[in-house]
């Protein structure tokens, strides 16, 4: 399932990153590729090592610890520090599979990658192409999201990014490991996490349905999770 979580950036966050982003050292996105997706990609990225790569990607780290629609959605055990990307007029990223680890060198840890994440810098706006396609098992779906907006989908997934032909387009890309490793699992308690809600909503937090139903949420976490 391939979900839009909102607002995990404000206007004013956004445009405080684009400034920042806009002023550092872009190198050849190839950097960070396995040898088939290095085929295919042609963008910019910020080096690894850039200062400013550390610090957007703690202050989104720091947004999504306290985004309750991320966190319910994703269960994450951890979040690969993130990483930025750049595609100008004529670059775009044919079809490829995130790989299923990654090491983060600076930390000097591996991670699972059970979710992708695309966090758009850019309104749709700004520019023309450069939309995101997931394959879903229907067909593609095409993903454009507002500046500040999160798109999560399942790593599992061949996608691709459409040439850019107008503007630049400005994103964060990044993976979660979850607790909760399979996509169906997530699915239910995401589910489940959501009726929930509008039943406490409905009868109130000390209703004994919602209660047992929360009951029923964390019982399953504990039998899914790997914390
Ligand atoms: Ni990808």
């Amino acid at each position: 399932m391939i979900l839009h979580i909102p607002g995990v950036l404000t206007r004013d966050e956004v445009a405080d990153f684009r400034a920042r982003l806009l002023a550092a050292e872009w190198v050849d996105g190839r950097a960070t590729a396995g040898p088939q997706s290095a085929l295919v990609k042609a963008n910019l990225q910020l080096s690894v090592a850039a200062p400013e790569a550390a610090a957007l990607g703690g202050e989104i780290l720091d947004r999504l610890g306290r985004h309750q629609a991320f966190i319910a959605a994703a269960l994450p055990a951890r979040v690969v520090p993130p990483l930025f990307n750049r595609y100008e007029a004529g670059m775009g990223f044919g079809d490829h599979i995130d790989n299923a680890i990654r090491f983060d060198v600076s930390g000097g840890r591996r991670y699972r990658t059970d979710l992708s994440a695309t966090l758009f810098l850019s309104d749709p706006d700004d520019y023309d192409g450069g939309e995101l396609r997931i394959e879903d098992g229907v067909g593609h779906r095409s993903v454009k999201l507002p500046a500040g907006d999160l798109a999560l989908y399942p790593a599992t997934t061949v996608h691709h990014v459409t040439p850019v032909t107008r503007g630049v387009r400005l994103a964060s890309f990044f993976w979660v490991q979850s607790m909760v490793r399979a996509p169906d699992q997530r699915q239910v308690l995401r589910d489940l996490d959501r009726g929930v809600i509008d039943i406490r909503g409905a009868l109130g937090d000390d209703h004994p349905a919602v209660v047992r139903l929360t009951g029923v949420y964390h019982n399953l976490l504990r039998q899914w999770a790997e914390a």
